[in-house]
């Protein structure tokens, strides 16, 4: 902190002590104020989050009336006759029909508002989520990974995110199964940071068309890892930090010692 900071606090401090007589009671209203300058920083972000990936969505369905039938001089069917015969034709479809369903639905599950006071409708649209995710988004990408744009190198990332997203659901599954909520949330989580790759994919590629890129398959390679690679490690950081921080108690909490943290 530098010098400057310092004496403002230091002077706040003081202030805050005169006028109550007791420097604790400063103490948890500094540590207050700092609660909900968090709370309303992350709730900023985390509309700003579903904006971006409602407005992603949006663009992705808009490509869909090139599918029915397949355009193959469309971006993405351009060139793919030849791929788009046996197993790979049934894969694109269930994908591009199950893809958006977790997409949205990973939002309202991601909704602490409706887990709160939805609990059944949490919990309906959560099986919901798993099943399509494990039955049909995450079986579909592997048929396709084997004809990704970009060669073996963009379908190995494919295959990793498929069975990270896969793992991380599982787990998820299971701590909920038997109780845990507070371990089933990071690993919902993490596993709905890795369906969001989907969007990132799109913002990346889309971005490196717009600067003008050398090469449009290697780009899409680097794309295909930094979707889910990049996403999952901030998600990672934050965690950790978010966890080390009192930011995660609740105003509550401050108030009263006796009460627990907010869930994680
Ligand atoms: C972890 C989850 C996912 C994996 C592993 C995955 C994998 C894939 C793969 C391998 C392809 C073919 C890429 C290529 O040939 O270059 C693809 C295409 C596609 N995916 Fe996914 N995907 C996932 C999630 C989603 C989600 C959530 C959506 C929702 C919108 C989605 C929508 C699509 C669409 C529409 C296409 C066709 C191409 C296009 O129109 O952009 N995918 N995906």
């Amino acid at each position: 902190m530098n010098r400057r900071k310092q004496r403002k606090r230091r002077a706040v401090f003081s202030v805050l002590s005169v006028a109550s007589g007791s420097s604790e009671l400063v103490a948890s209203s500094l540590a207050r104020i700092h609660v909900v300058r968090t709370r309303i920083l992350t709730t900023i972000l985390g509309w700003l989050a579903v904006l971006l990936i409602l407005r992603v969505l949006v663009a992705i369905l808009a490509n869909y009336p090139d599918y029915f039938p397949p355009n193959f001089d469309s971006l993405f069917l351009q060139g793919r006759e030849a791929t788009f015969t046996g197993p790979y034709r049934p894969a694109f479809y269930i994908h591009i029909f199950s893809g958006p369903v977790v997409l949205f639905n990973g939002l309202i599950l991601m909704s602490e508002y409706v887990r709160r006071h939805h609990s059944r409708l949490h919990r309906f649209l959560g099986r919901v989520q798993v099943v399509v995710l494990l039955l049909l988004v995450l079986p579909s990408s592997v048929v396709m990974a084997r004809h990704a744009f970009g060669g073996w190198p963009a379908g190995l990332s494919f295959l990793l995110l498929s069975a990270a997203t896969a793992s991380c659901a599982i787990i998820g599954v299971v701590h909920a199964r038997r109780g845990r909520y507070d371990r089933h949330r990071p690993w919902m989580l993490r596993s709905y940071v890795l369906i969001c790759s989907a969007v990132v994919l799109r913002l990346i590629s889309g971005t490196a068309g717009l600067v003008g890129v050398p090469s449009a398959e290697a780009a899409y390679v680097v794309a295909a890892w930094s979707s889910w690679l990049l996403p999952l490690a901030a998600y990672e950081i934050v965690e950790r930090f978010a966890k080390r921080r009192p930011a995660r108690m609740s105003p509550w909490a401050l108030a009263d010692p006796q009460m627990p943290a907010l869930p994680q």
